[in-house]
């Protein structure tokens, strides 16, 4: 399914705003089974996820190059990481509640190094939406999609220099989010 909605342009764009990665540590949050390890092995790579299935996938496939731990977002505090420089969010944000991403943003305050980045993407509804975009991003299997302003609102209280992009994919029709920000 996910195969289905591989979008390029959002793809490159999402690693563009990474900038470079060489030598940084980096927290992927709900990296699932773990498939951008290897586009990030030139920095330090932990992945975690809540699903244990994928953790596992995750370690089998990629154990040689990052680090994997099965936790939720909300137990994150327990893994005692530190130092911290780039907070990957791709396509986590609309599966958690606002509570959830709250503390979530204040936990990242312990871990991160000076000058960390978080960089999300995720589906988004907007006024003036196409039909078939919006219905396709209520499909979706995270329950808790929301317009670019519900997104934003949440993570600038932890944030400077938020920058939002939109991209549309054409077939299937598809909007997405993308923000980059930098932990205060
Ligand atoms: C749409 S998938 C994205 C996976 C991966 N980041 C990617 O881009 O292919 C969302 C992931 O978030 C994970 N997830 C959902 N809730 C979570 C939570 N509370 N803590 C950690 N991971 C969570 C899911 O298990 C799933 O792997």
């Amino acid at each position: 399914m996910q195969w289905g909605f591989d979008h390029k342009k959002t793809r490159s764009q999402f690693r563009e705003l990474l900038g470079d990665i060489k030598g940084k540590k980096i927290l992927d949050v709900g990296c699932g089974p773990g498939d951008d390890a290897e586009v990030f092995k030139e920095g330090t790579y932990i992945g975690i996820d809540i699903s244990s299935n994928y953790i596992n996938e995750a370690n089998q496939s990629y154990g040689h190059i990052g680090q994997f731990f099965c936790t939720s977002i909300d137990d994150i505090n327990d893994l005692n990481l530190s130092c911290v420089d780039v907070f990957i969010l791709k396509g986590v944000l609309h599966h958690l509640s606002d509570t959830q991403i709250k503390s979530m943003m204040e936990s990242f305050e312990n871990i991160k190094n000076e000058n960390a980045i978080v960089v999300t993407l995720d589906p988004v509804f907007f006024d003036n939406q196409g039909w078939c975009e919006r219905v396709l991003a209520e499909m979706d299997r995270g329950e808790a999609v929301r317009h670019q302003e519900a997104y934003l609102q949440l993570i600038k209280p932890f944030c400077t220099n938020v920058e939002t992009y939109r991209t549309h994919q054409f077939l299937p029709p598809y909007d997405r989010l993308l923000m980059k920000c930098h932990l205060v």
